[in-house]
């Protein structure tokens, strides 16, 4: 059977971790040669070993999203050169997970970050990205948002504000490159057991309670809607958010 995504090429950002890594490996599953990136090069390096031992294509490219603009352009050439110069699905994925704190206790550093990683990186790379997808007349551009965008929660009010804000672009983006033959999605995940999230597990059992699934996701069932909407399988679906979050949102 051909796989979803031969021939195809993904740029996956915060693949070194997390619900990231499942995303690149679930990707390359389906036949795309993947762009694993991150800051940490080693292990960016054991994502794209992982891939190769299971008889897929990756390479890694790192890159700190937390820079401006002339950065993030110089990581979507070095992105580009290494997929041979072209990239087909961008998986905008990496975020700053950040402990609930009250507003007012913030500080600024930590806003700045914020959304230089979560919103700033997301609008650059995608600006750099898409257009030559819509040149092509074909592309596809998953966003990584939350259920944290979707509705308020006290002490979390910058996290919220950053997955909000991509599902905005979401949207936006939709308007502006759909009509060019991009489909930009959203996948909204829930609590997703990444190592991050297990450590704080405890914390989220008045979320889950309320979930009719009864449990936190996997990163794997993260990745399985990112590929849906990353292939054909998905051709009449743009703008969307697509809630992986055990019903939460939903009763
Ligand atoms: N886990 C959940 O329960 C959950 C729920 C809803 C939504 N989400 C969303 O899903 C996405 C992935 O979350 P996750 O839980 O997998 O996060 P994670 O485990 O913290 O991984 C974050 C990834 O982002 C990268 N990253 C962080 N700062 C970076 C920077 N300055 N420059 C480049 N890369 C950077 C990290 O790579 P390096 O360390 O190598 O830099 C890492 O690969 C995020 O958009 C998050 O908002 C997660």
């Amino acid at each position: 059977m051909t796989k979803r995504l031969a021939g195809r090429k993904a740029l996956v950002t915060g693949s070194t971790n997390g619900i990231g890594v499942a995303v690149a490996v679930a990707l390359a599953a389906e036949g795309a040669f993947v762009v694993v990136s991150g800051r940490d090069e080693r292990r960016g390096g054991e994502v794209v070993a992982r891939i190769e031992k299971d008889g897929g294509a990756a390479v890694f490219v790192k890159a700190d999203l937390s820079a401006g603009a002339e950065v993030i352009d110089r990581f979507a050439t070095d992105a580009l050169t290494a997929a041979g110069g072209r990239i087909d699905v961008l998986v905008n994925n990496a975020a700053l997970l950040l402990t609930p704190t009250p507003t007012a206790e913030v500080a600024q550093e930590t806003i700045d970050e914020a959304l230089a990683v979560s919103v700033r990186s997301v609008f650059l790379l995608t600006g750099l990205l898409a257009p030559p997808m819509a040149e092509r007349g074909h592309g596809a551009v998953v966003n990584l948002g939350s259920i944290a965008g979707l509705r308020g929660s006290a002490r979390s009010a910058l996290y919220n504000m950053t997955k909000a804000a991509v599902h905005s672009l979401t949207e936006s983006w939709a308007a502006e490159y759909g009509p060019h033959g991009v489909r930009v999605n959203t996948v909204a995940p829930g609590p997703t057991l990444t190592e991050k999230v297990v450590s704080m597990e405890e914390r989220l059992g008045p979320i889950i309670a309320r979930m009719p699934s009864g449990r936190a996701g996997t990163p794997a069932e993260v990745a399985s809607a990112v590929v849906f909407l990353a292939s054909d399988e998905a051709s009449q679906i743009h703008g969307a958010t697509l809630t992986v979050d055990g019903g939460f949102t939903a009763v």
